[in-house]
């Protein structure tokens, strides 16, 4: 059986079982507290490999783009010698930043202070006035470096000391989403929305309606998240497969939603592969903590999601393609002009439907009262979370 065939008994098996209570309680607490919240960024977002971008935003030796997602300024260069690395964006000097520019190309990197010069290895290659410093041992004055590492294109951040090794990190997760998103894909689209609510709260949003990004011709499809496959995989990250509802399935050609074709023949499948998945459900992975991955059939939705404190987050949107060489960006095309207004409408929805969140959360929270996490995927995240958190989060706080 393949991993999609599994993945479709499972639906079937669930679709006409009585419906099972996967929901969890989770103290409100969670996403208002403020120790919670030091917790994640001292715990997670601190220690955890972060999507930064792709290498096509800095192609070639010399580009780099700052990186402040977290709050903590980094530099992602491609380096002279080929190699992408990243470094805090914090001359060692007096700890003014290097480079000011978001992006730009640099053969080194010059602090505008006072002129402290590192190549792009990180390297202090030249102090002006260097005599005035007394002692000053240039090798242990170079940029602080940040674990940073690509995945198919992808470039990946950690401030971890240790971090561990991406792939082994990405582990199944990784190769799966490999398999089925394919290789060589480009960014082709990017926009964000800033929602005023605990990023938790987004990432439930997400989680509980895997996003259904619309098909040529297939008009707008919808996934039923509480009838999704949830399963965790290795280091918290997870698999996500909704099917459609009937009438979306329809407008897909299926006969009915777990009927699953695949788009290459048009014809259903004892077995199908991951192409059948793709075309007849809703596939998403998180990989842990923040990045929700839809794929559709010719693309990758990349949902991301930045704590701005306890009470705000920022949710960024990008699409990946297939690469389109030297020829006109695909966003111009009606299909993805469709996908694009989607995108949109998927970011507005997310922070009109989470307007006025924040405020209601922290009063539950003053009450001692919990949400319910509803759909699996929710509460298997939110577990993944406590076990990450372990005991640097208060007890009371975790999912019950
Ligand atoms: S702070 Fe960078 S050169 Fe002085």
């Amino acid at each position: 059986m393949t991993l999609a065939g599994d993945i479709r008994e499972r639906l079937r098996a669930r679709a006409g079982a009585p419906p099972s209570r996967e929901s969890a309680r989770l103290p409100a607490g969670r996403y208002a507290d403020p120790s919670f919240h030091e917790a994640e960024r001292a715990r997670l977002f601190a220690r955890s490999w972060l999507l930064a971008g792709r290498l096509d935003e800095v192609a070639s030796p010399g580009l780099y783009m700052t990186w402040e997602k977290t709050r903590v300024p980094l530099i992602v260069v491609h380096a002279v010698d080929g190699v992408v690395r990243c470094f805090y964006n914090s001359c060692r000097h007096r700890g003014a930043p290097v480079v000011r520019v978001p992006r730009g190309r640099n053969r080194a990197l010059r602090c505008q202070y006072h002129s402290w010069t590192y190549d792009t290895s990180g390297k202090l290659v030249s102090v002006p006035d260097e005599r005035d410093f007394v002692d000053l041992r240039r090798e242990e004055r170079g940029l602080v470096p940040v674990a940073c590492a690509l995945a198919d294109g992808a470039i990946f951040v950690n401030e971890e000391a240790a971090a561990p090794d991406l792939r082994d990190w990405l582990g199944p997760a990784g190769e799966e989403l490999r398999a089925a998103a394919g290789e060589g894909l480009r960014t082709l689209d990017r926009r964000s929305v800033t929602v005023a609510a605990n990023w938790k709260r987004v990432m439930g949003r997400l989680l509980a309606a895997p996003p259904a990004p619309p098909r040529a011709g297939a008009g707008p499809l919808i996934a039923d998240g509480d009838a999704a496959d949830a399963e965790t995989l290795a280091n918290g990250h997870l698999r996500v497969v909704a099917p459609f509802t009937p009438e979306s399935a329809s407008a897909l050609g299926l006969a009915s939603p777990l009927d699953w074709i695949d788009p290459a023949d048009g014809a259903p499948s004892a077995s199908p592969g991951p192409g059948a998945m793709l075309h007849s459900a809703a596939a998403a992975y998180v990989l842990f903590p923040n990045l929700l991955v839809a794929l559709a059939p010719d693309g990758v939705l990349g949902l991301a999601v930045w704590p701005e404190g306890e009470a705000s987050a920022l949710l960024d949107a990008v699409w990946y393609a297939p690469d389109w060489g030297e020829g006109d960006s695909p966003a111009v095309q009606p299909a993805w002009r469709t996908r694009l207004e989607w995108t949109q409408g998927l970011l507005d929805g997310i922070a009109e439907a989470l307007a006025g969140d924040a405020e209601a959360v922290a009063e539950l929270a003053e009450r001692g009262g919990a949400l319910e996490s509803g759909s699996e995927a929710v509460r298997r995240w939110h577990e993944a979370l406590d076990a990450r958190l372990g005991e640097h989060a208060p007890a009371a706080l975790r999912v019950r």
